[in-house]
């Protein structure tokens, strides 16, 4: 070893005594006749001391910058007195060197790493193992490593397997767009980089290994976003015999848990973790990832504003829509420019506008649409919203889902502006019964909402069977944390008749499903068991119990917003003979991408 001891594992128990460290110069004080350097290694700091006694290590650390790598051996000392550091655990002593050894030198770095504060992202990315040095991100990857080991206890307590599947497969139907990989040995033929192992723990669970969960590695082409990643981490869940009841009892326990484990200095606000239909989230919150840390609601209003003259209301609901208002207590104090800020919002999810009152503080009500609104349309609305002085409400009048989509993502703005987003706060929920189908306006056909092996509410059946698609409910669950959607699963079809009938629904031909999952409809009729998982989302985890604002915070090394790896490069052009090896021809002339 290098060392004798880590750079926190000295201690007012050790003075006199001879230790050797190894580390970072992470800072240096040079008084010329002495000169301080506060080392660092994984663990934390220790200050050793250069001086005058020992002339040949105090010359030598003269040339020392910062994150030079040092060998340092020296004598454990108390501070003298006024001197001691109350935030270092090694705060009350010193090493006084005797010898010294650079092992290597470093340029200087190309931001500061001794200081927490704002850096410029794409700078970090291209240098993420220096960005890894900072505290704050080493934390990150210590926290990461500790609670997917207490996760995989946990399951491990649990009676769960954890089983690897392969990360070379055929295609996932899952709904993203799939990363491609061309076959060397098979001319024009794929492998597809998993979205989830999805398939492969459904037929672990045909292979009779009941209990199966893996820390599983997903990739997704997708557009990326905060909560996005082209690869990111699962916890992959799957069992047998089970019901929705078994799954949501098993899950709850294990977040909870884990709260209580990472996190315990902050408030669950329902320990029971309530639960809410897909229709229940979307008619009150807008979203069905609900962030219930604050209790703002949308009202329904259509009823009573059918006839009113504000032709934008009566437009809406003739044309088959619904008027909607969310009031926000507080509300009024909003400037004109937020108000604007919010409409931008609203208009980011296809609405046409953001009509609203204001109950100002001194009784005074204020709308631009005031005057379109007689006595009773006016009152229906303060008594049914339950304005109050000092409130806000906004409308939404359009189809169900644009006035869900805006007036959810402008409760959630609101929600922001008046700070009302506390993450020292956890609110819990499970969504459930959401649609089976979704009609895809673009594709003129229905596609899964989760995805095609998931169980439609049995009651459903007949809906189903009549072509009513639109009606079918799935026995589909997520586990939503402060408006973060951490889990998704469902209970599986393992009954081949609904599986047909379902792949009809989605315009799946008998010729394509077994083409596609052939595989799986085969693996089938040999006895699956009835059987229901879920995948949690780890990244999106540890983000919020970290309180990070994104999850790239999260992950060692990120792509950026644009899928891009900036440390190494990728993606990246490879030689021409690979691509030929590789049966690719590019159509485009890579040399000017
Ligand atoms: P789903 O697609 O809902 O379900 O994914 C499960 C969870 O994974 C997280 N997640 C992501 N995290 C980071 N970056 C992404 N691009 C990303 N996409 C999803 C979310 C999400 O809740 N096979 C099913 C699960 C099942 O039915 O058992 C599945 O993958 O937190
Ligand atoms: P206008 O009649 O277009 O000037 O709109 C009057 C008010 O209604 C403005 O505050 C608009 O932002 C708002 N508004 C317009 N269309 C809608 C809509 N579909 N839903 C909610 N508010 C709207």
């Amino acid at each position: 070893m290098h060392r004798t001891h880590t750079c926190t594992e000295i201690s007012e128990t050790m003075i006199g005594s001879e230790v050797t460290l190894a580390g970072w110069v992470h800072r240096r004080r040079d008084h010329g006749e002495l000169i301080f350097i506060d080392l660092r290694d994984r663990y934390g700091l220790s200050q050793i001391v250069f001086a005058p006694q020992y002339k040949e290590a105090l010359d030598l650390a003269s040339q020392v910058r910062t994150e030079y790598v040092l060998q340092v051996t020296g004598i454990v000392r108390a501070r003298p007195e006024g001197m001691e550091n109350k935030n270092l655990s090694t705060g009350k002593v010193e090493l006084l060197i005797k010898g010294c050894k650079i092992l290597s030198k470093s340029l200087t770095p190309p931001f500061e790493i001794d200081q927490d504060k704002a850096l410029n992202e794409e700078l970090r990315l291209k240098y993420r193992y220096l960005d890894l040095r900072r505290e704050r991100m080493k934390n990150n990857l210590v926290m990461r490593h500790k609670i997917v080991k207490f996760i995989r206890d946990f399951m491990d307590k649990e009676d769960f397997v954890e089983v690897e599947t392969p990360i070379l497969i055929k295609g996932t139907p899952e709904g993203s767009r799939e990363y491609l990989v061309p076959s060397r040995l098979y001319a024009g033929k794929f492998y597809v980089l998993p979205q989830s192992p999805q398939q492969l723990k459904q037929l672990l669970m045909v292979s009779g290994m009941d209990k199966y969960f893996q820390i599983a590695r997903c990739f997704r082409d997708e557009d990326q976003r905060g909560d996005r990643q082209p690869e990111f981490t699962q916890l992959d869940i799957e069992m047998s015999f089970v019901e929705q009841e078994d799954l949501i009892e098993l899950n709850s326990r294990l977040m909870l848990e884990i709260l209580d484990k990472f996190a315990s200095d902050r408030k669950i606000l329902d320990k029971s973790i309530p639960r809410l239909t897909w229709k229940e989230a979307m008619d009150k919150y807008g979203v069905d990832k609900p962030d219930l840390r604050f209790d703002v609601q949308i009202v329904d209003l259509t009823e009573e504003l059918k006839n009113a003259e504000f032709s934008v209301f009566k437009n809406a609901v003739k044309d088959g829509g619904v008027v909607r208002a969310l009031k926000v207590d507080g509300g009024a104090k909003f400037t004109r420019k937020e108000i604007d800020e919010f409409t931008e919002v609203a208009k980011v999810y296809e609405a046409k506008g953001l009509a609203y009152i204001i109950y100002d503080i001194n009784g005074e009500v204020r709308s631009p649409i005031l005057k379109f609104l007689n006595e009773k349309e006016q009152n229906d609305i303060k008594v049914k919203t339950g304005a109050r002085p000092g409130d806000i409400i906004f409308f939404g009048a359009d189809s169900f889902e644009v006035v869900c989509a805006s007036l959810g993502h402008v409760r959630l703005a609101c929600a922001e502006k008046l700070g009302l987003m506390d993450d020292n706060v956890f609110a819990l929920c499970w969504v459930t019964d959401f649609p089976m189908f979704e009609w895809k306006k673009e594709e003129n056909k229905y596609v899964a909402t989760h995805h095609p092996f998931t169980s439609p509410n049995l009651a459903h059946l007949d809906f189903l069977k009549k072509g009513e698609y639109g009606k079918v409910l799935s026995i589909a669950y997520d586990l939503v944390l402060n408006g973060n959607e951490i889990g998704g699963g469902s209970i599986r079809i393992h009954d081949s008749e609904v599986q047909s009938t379902v792949f009809k629904a989605l315009s799946i031909t008998d010729d394509e499903a077994k083409h596609r999952f052939g595989h799986m409809l085969e693996a089938f009729q040999y006895g699956p068991p009835p059987h229901g998982g879920i995948a949690w989302g780890i990244d999106r985890l540890i983000m919020i119990l970290q309180k990070e604002p994104n999850i790239r915070e999260v992950i060692a090394f990120p792509k950026d917003s644009k899928a891009k790896d900036l440390m190494t490069g990728a993606p990246s052009t490879i030689p021409d003979v690979q691509v030929k090896e590789a049966n690719v021809k590019c159509v485009l002339d890579t040399l000017k991408q």
